[in-house]
């Protein structure tokens, strides 16, 4: 008998189930393996009865159900669990099938993984899939990249299964070449990460400088998420503040204040750093959440060191305004600096990147999805050699609308000693990339007087360095001039 599935799936964690779900739901035969057997038998008793989902009893039969070429989804737990599926998975397979990897794995991995299996004549592809389980159940954000060549195979189920934008386009479309998908995926966190962090100091603001109730804050974010920051993340926490138990107790006032996190947030910083990108508001987003874990420490310390003693004084209606303005400024710079850092990962791996593209697939099934990513689709499809996206109409109307209010924020967040690194560093780095003469002339200087490492001039060509001797006492050898 002819093999009749579409796609093997495996991992039945709820990610794995939902996914399988999603694809059964829009007509595809999907086979369902796990390592533990006991789980087919489960989900095909319980969430998969009265589909079409076949359950594999092992690997031999998962493979002898799919017709060819093969495709097999791996919905594991990212790192070395990945390495030992593809080794159990690839006997089996033939030239021409195609493993995908479905988790948050990181990008370098992903490269690897790809050539590998490139080298044996299969095709690999390392895909992001954003939403979490209701996502992945009704539509997510997939971010397919690795061989070229599997994206033909595999685009009519993905883009099935992907979220919709109000005008019906799939959020899911080819990122590019080996880790593309994956690096775009790892970007979407660390931005994800910054949006986080930018809700979290706007609730303390509220909270803290403006005493107001968690009732109130709730209308603050229901208000909201009716205008320019209209997004997931804003209307979960809207509902997050609104949440009470039967006893009328607000939850999130019972949670103990230490973030968790499970490192795409870091990635994205690491890889700032490697590529020389000032991705700042994600590095403050993921140190925030390091300093939020170390609470014993931070207890102690409330004991000892002393703040400013200052409390609000102004309009506090005003002051929330103010508050979203600044948020929304914060958030288009981080937004531009993500996108820097795509522009640079793209150049270092050579991947082709579609940036409009990828706002799209943002738009719509992610944590991040939000309608301000229609914004930076149309500022690309302005112009689609946009060097940054603060130099758009748009995103520079709002920040000439937003910088009062964020400039205001931020300075009374500092009088009135609550910590906003990330609307700071925002700030900061809007305050940098806009001044054409920051004083690195002093550091360069400074760098020669003690290492003799030389400087440029402004009054000479690029490239041709120069070394002073400043004490009259270290000559006048240099060190090479090489950058890390
Ligand atoms: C998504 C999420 C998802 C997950 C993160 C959370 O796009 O669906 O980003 O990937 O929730 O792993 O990351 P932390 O545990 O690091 O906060």
């Amino acid at each position: 008998m002819e093999p009749k599935g579409d796609i093997a799936v495996i991992g039945l964690a709820v990610m794995g189930q939902n996914l399988i779900l999603n694809m059964n739901d829009n007509g595809f035969t999907v086979v369902a393996f796990n390592r533990t057997v006991s789980k087919v038998n489960d989900f095909l008793d319980g969430e998969a009865k009265g589909t079409n989902i076949i359950g594999a009893q092992s690997v031999e039969e998962m493979v002898a159900n799919l017709k060819r070429p093969r495709k097999v989804m791996l919905m594991v737990k990212a790192g070395e669990v990945v390495d030992k599926f593809i080794e159990m998975v690839l006997p089996h397979l033939e030239e021409g099938d195609v493993i995908i990897d479905g988790g948050n794995s990181h990008f370098p991995d992903t490269i690897r993984r790809t050539k590998m299996l490139e080298e044996k004549g299969m095709l690999y592809i390392g895909t992001g899939v954003s939403g979490g389980e209701e996502g992945a159940r009704k539509g997510p954000s997939i971010m397919p990249g690795g061989s070229p060549k599997a994206w033909p195979l595999v685009k009519d189920i993905f883009q099935a299964i992907s979220a919709k934008t109000d005008s019906g386009e799939p959020c899911c479309d080819w990122v590019g070449e080996n880790g593309a998908g994956h690096y775009v995926k790892m970007t979407h966190n660390g931005i994800e990460y910054g949006d986080m962090q930018l809700i979290c100091e706007a609730y303390q603001l509220m909270k803290e400088g403006l005493g107001l109730s968690t009732d109130e804050m709730h209308e603050v974010f229901t208000e909201w998420n009716k205008g320019e920051l209209d997004s997931y993340l804003i209307e979960i926490t809207r509902d997050i503040l609104g949440y009470k138990t039967e006893e009328g107790e607000v939850v999130v006032e019972q949670i103990l204040d230490t973030a968790g996190q499970k490192g795409t947030g870091k990635w994205t910083g690491i890889s700032s750093l490697d590529l020389g990108v000032p991705v700042t508001l994600i590095g403050e987003a993921v140190f925030s959440r390091c300093l939020s874990a170390l609470k014993d420490e931070r207890v102690a310390a409330s004991k000892v060191l002393k703040g400013p003693g200052t409390s609000f004084e102004g309009d506090k209606k005003v002051f929330v305004k103010d508050i979203e303005k600044a948020l929304l400024a914060s958030k288009l710079v981080s937004y531009a600096q993500g996108y820097m850092l795509l522009r640079e990962a793209a150049k270092e791996h050579g991947w082709n990147l579609n940036y409009g593209g990828i706002a799209l697939m943002w738009r719509g099934g992610c944590i991040i999805r939000s309608t301000f990513l229609g914004k930076i689709k149309e500022a690309f499809e302005n112009n689609p050699d946009l060097h940054n996206l603060l130099l758009d109409d748009w995103f520079k109307g709002v920040i000439d609308d937003c910088q009062a209010s964020w400039r205001k924020v931020v300075q009374e967040a500092i009088r009135l000693g609550i910590p906003v690194p990330a609307f700071t560093t925002a700030l900061a780095f809007y305050d940098g990339y806009r001044n054409p003469r920051l004083p690195a002339n002093l550091l360069q200087a400074q760098r020669d007087y003690f290492g003799a490492h030389t400087y440029e001039r402004l009054d000479k060509p690029r490239g041709e360095y120069f070394h002073t001797n400043w004490t009259g006492r270290g000559g006048n050898t240099s060190a090479s001039t090489y950058t890390v």
